[in-house]
């Protein structure tokens, strides 16, 4: 990558979370909605975090304040210690200012950096900050869907955003994609950026299948509800029924029946939803459950990956049924797979303290291929694979629908 290009680019990612974060309050902005999701402060703190620790700390420049690095490091064992996930809804310091003060002082540091390597050390740099750019955009996707779940539970629902007009909802594509089975290869290899958990390229088998142009909709969701689903145990897996009972649930999050009508509460406060637009919020039980009552089932991730190829002149068409931060061309929803979260043969983290990005993750949580409406433009690819377990409900997480052929 041209030296500009990874300029341009570090501008562009870090203005985007800046804007992101602008309509929310200092107050707004401290929330933790539950122990699994963060402040918008903090989001803006651990992206930047991440640059000084990996980019700037290694090549000399000192941290801005060293003391807050175990404010702001999420995971990394080989950095150091670290404040409780669940209570970082209590770092009321550094300040929503401080926090937007020492960004800027990190940009600079990076811009400075950036333009003063020479040719050799640029290349070497470059995958790093493309790696923490690519990770500044999953805190942009997660920056949102964190803010939403603390508006959800404020009983006058507040909006992050104006609520659009909104385009009229096309028909849904009936169609569907079938692929005869066979030998075919999935995963990343060759040019761009890619995170380490799609590689290496490889092999798969695949007995005929189709999957469906376009994702479950709201209105087959809410048939679903109506026909006494969350009431039927034979049509859930035994974890997803517990989790059902135990938790209550009678509707994706942040949506309800109300008489004929299905209301969503998103970043555009709440609306009433139309029966054509891809449901939203789904755990994988609940994508699974409504996959079986459907007749289909959940399709694996090498499924999705091929037909995503098959359908290269002719693709997915949903992505603008929702009210989007930015439309995702692999779908509104990251769609649940059948495939648990594993290594592929043959791969090996990074060394060093970026080898925990992915790898130590790869045990208990289903692969989520896509895009949502809530990811950022030029974030996702058709290898990508997001990962979260099977009760995850807070993401914009939805279904799309495999069967088999025979
Ligand atoms: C891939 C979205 C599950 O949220 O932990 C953020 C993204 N990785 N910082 C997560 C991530 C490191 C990751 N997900
Ligand atoms: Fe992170």
């Amino acid at each position: 990558m041209e030296r500009q290009d990874l300029l341009d680019a570090y501008r562009r990612t870090r203005d985007r979370t800046e804007r992101l974060a602008w309509p929310l309050s200092p107050e707004d902005q401290g929330l933790q909605a539950f122990p699994d999701a963060s402040p918008t402060r903090w989001h803006r703190a651990h992206t930047t975090w991440f640059f000084e620790t990996f980019v700037l700390g290694p090549r000399g420049v000192p941290a801005h304040e060293p003391a807050w690095g175990v404010l702001f490091n999420s995971y990394y064992e080989a950095v150091g210690p670290r404040h409780s996930r669940p209570e970082r809804g209590l770092l009321s310091r550094p300040s929503t200012s401080e926090v937007g003060a020492w960004r800027h002082v990190v940009d600079e540091r990076m811009e400075e950096l950036l333009t003063g390597l020479d040719d050799g050390a640029l290349a070497e740099v470059t995958p790093l900050v493309t790696l923490g750019l690519a990770h500044e955009q999953q805190h942009q996707e997660l920056l949102v869907t964190d803010i939403v779940a603390a508006f959800a539970r404020h009983p006058l629902r507040p909006a992050m955003l104006d609520l659009p007009d909104l385009p009229p909802v096309d028909p849904p594509d009936e169609g569907w994609i079938e692929h005869p089975g066979g030998r075919a290869r999935i995963g990343h290899e060759g040019v761009g950026f890619a995170f380490d958990n799609e590689g290496p390229a490889h092999d798969v088998w695949l007995a005929p299948f189709a999957l469906q142009r376009r994702l479950v909709t709201v209105g087959e969701w809410a048939a679903f509800a109506r026909d006494g689903g969350y009431a039927t145990p034979s049509l859930w897996l035994s974890d997803g029924i517990a989790r059902v009972r135990a938790e209550g649930w009678e509707a994706p999050a942040y949506t309800r029946l109300e008489g004929d009508a299905v209301v969503v509460f998103g970043p555009h406060g709440e609306r009433e939803a139309d029966a054509d637009e891809p449901v939203l919020h789904l755990s994988f039980y609940e994508a699974d459950a409504l996959a079986t009552w459907l007749g289909g089932r959940v399709p694996t991730e090498a499924e999705w990956e091929v037909a995503f190829a098959d359908a290269a002149d002719d693709p997915w068409r949903d992505e603008r049924l929702v009210p989007a931060q930015a439309a995702s061309p692999y779908g509104a929803a990251w769609q649940w797979t059948r495939s648990a979260y594993e290594p592929y043969p043959g791969y090996r983290p990074a060394a060093g303290a970026v080898g925990e990005y992915n790898g130590k993750f790869m045990i208990d949580q289903q692969v989520l291929r896509g895009g949502s409406v809530f990811t950022p433009p030029g974030h996702s690819r058709p290898t990508y694979r997001n990962f979260w377990p099977a009760r995850t409900r807070f993401q914009a997480t939805g279904l799309r629908l495999a069967r088999d052929l025979r």
